[in-house]
């Protein structure tokens, strides 16, 4: 059985005091489960005091953005060659990314291609917009973005990969619609049919696929039920501890219930 993965997205949030304040907290009120990876995203600037600081028998680090080119003259600009020693994951390609910041399928295939070069496993971020849902596009949005995101990596590097199933009006920021459990099961069913139809059956059967947009510590459990998922990716819920400690616990919770069912 696949380790169920809960992720913490920090956003532009917390400066290094206040990351340091809440990590100790959640090291307080999260014990570790051997079947679920906590994994932690904080601003860039704060990994590195984080990494000092971090349980790794309980948290893992991700950065939340960096540049594809691993060196050179980019002014501003960090790259995954900067970050392997500190982090285990990237987010690359979240809504708020392709959105604010313009990001292109080509520009996240690159950042998927130089997280894997220099040891870092992404957690890729889909999801269609409000519209393209409207317009029945949500099938074809996401099959160009798995296919083009995917496209220099070789089936074996595929495996490393996350994918994060996001639907951009889930999202707190974007509005916070509530999805439906039917419509995640049928999105994540298509991701896999997308991959297996890419790089055969075994890779498209053990990828990791989470799911994100207003995950809380009352609606997780019934996001890890969907058939599928193996995670979530949470915002705003993963700023205040109590509900973030809620949240891995319910998922641990989940993935006991699965294991005495014989799921899985
Ligand atoms: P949210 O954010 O949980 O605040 O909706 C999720 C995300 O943007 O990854």
């Amino acid at each position: 059985m696949k380790r169920t993965l809960v992720v913490a997205n920090w956003k532009m949030n917390l400066n290094t005091h206040e990351a340091s304040t809440l990590l100790h907290r959640l090291h307080e009120y999260i014990p570790a489960h051997r079947d679920i990876e906590v994994v932690l995203a904080p601003s860039t600037l704060v990994l590195q005091p984080l990494s000092i600081e971090i349980d790794r028998r309980k948290f893992r680090l991700a950065a939340q953005n960096a540049y594809h080119r691993d060196s050179g003259a980019f002014t501003g600009e960090v790259s995954y060659t900067m970050l392997r020693e500190l982090v285990h994951y990237a987010i690359v390609g979240h809504s708020e990314r392709r959105i604010y910041f313009n990001e292109t399928l080509e520009t996240i295939r690159d950042k998927v291609a130089a997280a894997i070069r220099n040891d870092i496993d992404p957690i890729l971020c889909v999801g269609e917009t409000k519209q393209e849902r409207t317009d029945g596009e949500t099938k074809i949005v996401i099959h160009d973005q798995i296919v083009t995101a995917l496209a220099h990596l070789t089936s074996e590097e595929i495996s490393r990969v996350v994918i994060a199933y996001e639907p951009v009006w889930a999202i707190s920021t974007f509005g916070g619609e509530v999805a439906k459990p039917d419509d995640i099961e049928k999105v994540i069913a298509q991701i896999r049919h997308t991959i297996s139809e890419l790089y055969g059956a075994t890779v498209a059967e053990d990828i990791r696929i989470l799911y994100g947009g207003s995950v809380d510590e009352n609606s997780v459990t019934t996001y890890l039920a969907v058939p599928g998922c193996d995670g979530a990716l949470v915002g705003s819920a993963s700023l205040n501890y109590r509900k973030f400690a809620a949240i891995v616990e319910a998922a641990y919770q989940q993935h006991y219930t699965e294991i005495i069912r014989g799921d899985g």
